[in-house]
Order: C-alpha cells, then sequence, then structure tokens
C-alpha cells in the first residue's frame, strides 16, 4: 500500500529520455528529407548537412512533438513539420552567423558554415533550408490539404516579417550599439526567437486538431517559453563556456547587442527569467490537458546551461 504522501506526488516526467528518444527520432528523418553530400551541387549539400548535423538542441521540433502528443496527434504525422522546423532554424543560425550579421566562427561546437566552406554557399545553404521546410511541408501525405496550408501559413508568419524572425533580425541589428527601452528589448526578443517557439508549439496542436482555444493558450505558453529562451541565451553568452556553449561567448558585449543582461545586469536577468517561466506554467494550467512535460519544457529552458 502506498501511504497518502507518496500517492499525492506526481511522478517526474522524464524529460531526458523523451529528448534523447524524440532527438534520434528528428534526426533520421532530417537524414531522409535532406539531399545527400553527393547530389549536385555538392557545395551547398554538404553546407547544409554541416550545419544541421552539428548537434543543435532540436529544442523546436521536440517542442513541436511534445505539443502535438499532448493534443493527441501520433509522432508520424508531426515529424515532417518538425523537422520543417528545424530547417528553418538552422537557416536562421547559418545567416545569424554571417559576417554582416553576427560575425560568428563557431556554431554548435564547430566552424560557423562560412568559414568552414565560404560567404556565399553559407547565403545559399540558408535559402535551400528555409524553401525545403516550406516544400516538406506541403509535401506531406500524411497531412490533410487543408493543415498544409495552415502549417505553411503560420510558418510563414512567424519566419519572415513584419511580426516574424526576420523583423525581430532586423531590429535585432539595428539596436546594436544604442540604448534600447525595456520594451524595445522584450520586442526584439519575442520576434526574432519566441516567434519561432510559438509557432513550434502551434503546428503541433494544428496537426492535433486542437481548437481555437486550445491553440490560443497554447500559443501564450510558447511565447513565454520564447522569449525566456532567449533570455537564458542571452545570460548564457555572459556566464558559459565555450566547451558547453559551442559558440564564442562575450560576443553579445563586444558587439554592443540589446540583451537582458546589459540592460538589467545578470541578476535581474534571473529574476526576469523566473518570472518569465512562472507566466509560461501559469497558462499551462489553463489546458486541459497533461501538459506535465510542456512544464518539464519550461523548467529544463530555465535551468539550461548550453
Ligand atoms: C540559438 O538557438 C539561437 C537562438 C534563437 C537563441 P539554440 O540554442 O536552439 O541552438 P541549437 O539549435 O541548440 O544549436
Ligand atoms: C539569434 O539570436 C536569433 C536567431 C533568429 C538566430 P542570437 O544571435 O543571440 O543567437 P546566437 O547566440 O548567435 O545563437
Ligand atoms: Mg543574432
Ligand atoms: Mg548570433
Ligand atoms: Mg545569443
Amino acid at each position: 500500500m502506498k501511504t497518502s504522501s507518496e500517492l499525492s506526488l506526481t511522478p517526474a516526467f522524464d524529460l531526458k529520455g523523451f529528448f534523447h528518444e524524440r532527438r534520434a527520432l528528428i534526426e533520421g528523418a532530417l537524414d531522409s528529407l535532406l539531399p545527400g553530400e553527393s547530389v549536385e551541387p555538392v557545395s551547398v549539400h554538404k553546407a547544409i548537412r554541416w550545419s544541421v548535423f552539428a548537434g543543435g538542441k532540436r529544442f523546436r521540433p521536440i517542442l513541436m512533438l511534445a505539443t502535438g502528443e499532448v493534443f493527441g496527434a501520433p509522432d508520424e504525422v508531426l515529424r515532417a513539420t518538425a523537422c520543417a522546423l528545424e530547417m528553418i532554424h538552422t537557416y536562421s543560425l547559418i545567416h545569424d552567423d554571417l559576417p554582416s550579421m553576427d560575425d560568428d566562427e563557431l556554431r554548435r561546437g564547430r566552424p560557423t558554415c562560412h568559414i568552414q566552406f565560404d560567404e556565399a554557399t553559407a547565403i545559399l545553404a540558408g535559402d535551400a533550408l528555409q524553401t525545403l521546410a516550406f516544400q516538406t511541408i506541403a509535401e506531406d501525405s500524411s497531412l490533410s490539404a487543408e493543415q498544409r496550408v495552415l502549417l505553411v501559413s503560420e510558418l510563414g508568419r512567424a519566419a519572415g516579417t513584419p511580426r516574424g524572425m526576420v523583423a525581430g533580425q532586423a531590429r535585432d541589428l539595428e539596436a546594436e550599439s544604442r540604448a534600447v527601452t525595456s520594451g524595445e528589448l522584450e520586442q526584439i526578443h519575442r520576434l526574432k526567437t519566441a516567434a519561432l517557439i510559438i509557432a513550434a508549439a502551434r503546428c503541433g496542436a494544428i496537426i492535433a486538431d486542437a481548437t481555437d482555444a486550445e491553440l490560443e493558450a497554447v500559443g501564450r505558453y510558447a511565447a513565454q517559453l520564447g522569449l525566456l529562451f532567449q533570455i537564458t541565451d542571452d545570460l548564457l553568452d555572459v556566464t558559459a563556456t565555450v566547451e558547453t556553449l559551442g559558440k564564442t561567448p562575450g560576443k553579445d558585449a563586444r558587439a554592443q547587442k540589446a540583451t537582458y543582461p546589459s540592460l538589467y545586469g545578470i541578476e535581474s536577468a534571473h529574476q526576469r527569467a523566473d518570472l518569465v517561466h512562472q507566466e509560461a506554467c501559469a497558462v499551462l494550467e489553463q489546458i486541459d490537458k497533461p501538459t506535465e512535460r510542456l512544464r518539464a519544457i519550461a523548467d529544463f529552458i530555465l535551468k539550461r546551461d548550453a
């Protein structure tokens, strides 16, 4: 017999096992969706695979799988769209690292795409990943035609402009070396990072045929999760080592980027992260589904070290 205190404990969600399994699933699917290295133009395909298979966390596709699963969709119908999210994300990293943008030489523990290959190849690899993402969704025969249109629209809005990632990247660059208000900083982070994370969560829910109210709630959760993700990214740039990060720390200060630690200081940036994490978790209370895995993901992002 279990004691009453044992009964009241919720079993901890095995997030490590979940990430491990889902990452393998995504990487296998990416491998079959991306052109092989020997396919012409070889330089572009080598560059794509160099950047995609460099060992990222696969956070956006895993969030999408988690959300889809919460609303009852099987992984087989989520898989291709999850890969599309990782393609868009990896394209954004390749372009983010270019000399004309953040000018970085290390990414995912390897030389960045333009260092390993050249700038033109890196631009083209990013372009190709972006278009392949939309093509992958449009051609996914496990989804209805209506679902494909909804997903393409969702992802286009989130990745582009005026309310998506490209808009955020433009504002991030424009804000270098000048003072920003707290509102401007939050807006930059919501656009450059949270927009795609919101789309990841919503795409999972769209495929699971969630109700409009559920879609709206999961979008609010992911908006706070996405903001949290960029606050912790900013903090790691100050506090982490190159070994754990796989990218060069300290770059934000050198480029005079608008970040949470630069505007608030490290201590207050941590407090803001705590608050945004609490807000993300509070939204989950409003969703009448088993959301433990989404809660565990929020906890992981708050505490992450890479
Ligand atoms: C880095 O994203 C870029 C940001 C939006 C902060 P990730 O931290 O998810 O990078 P990978 O995919 O694990 O390399
Ligand atoms: C990048 O933000 C957001 C993107 C859309 C790629 P950062 O410039 O802070 O990302 P890292 O630190 O280079 O990964
Ligand atoms: Mg950047
Ligand atoms: Mg950068
Ligand atoms: Mg950063």
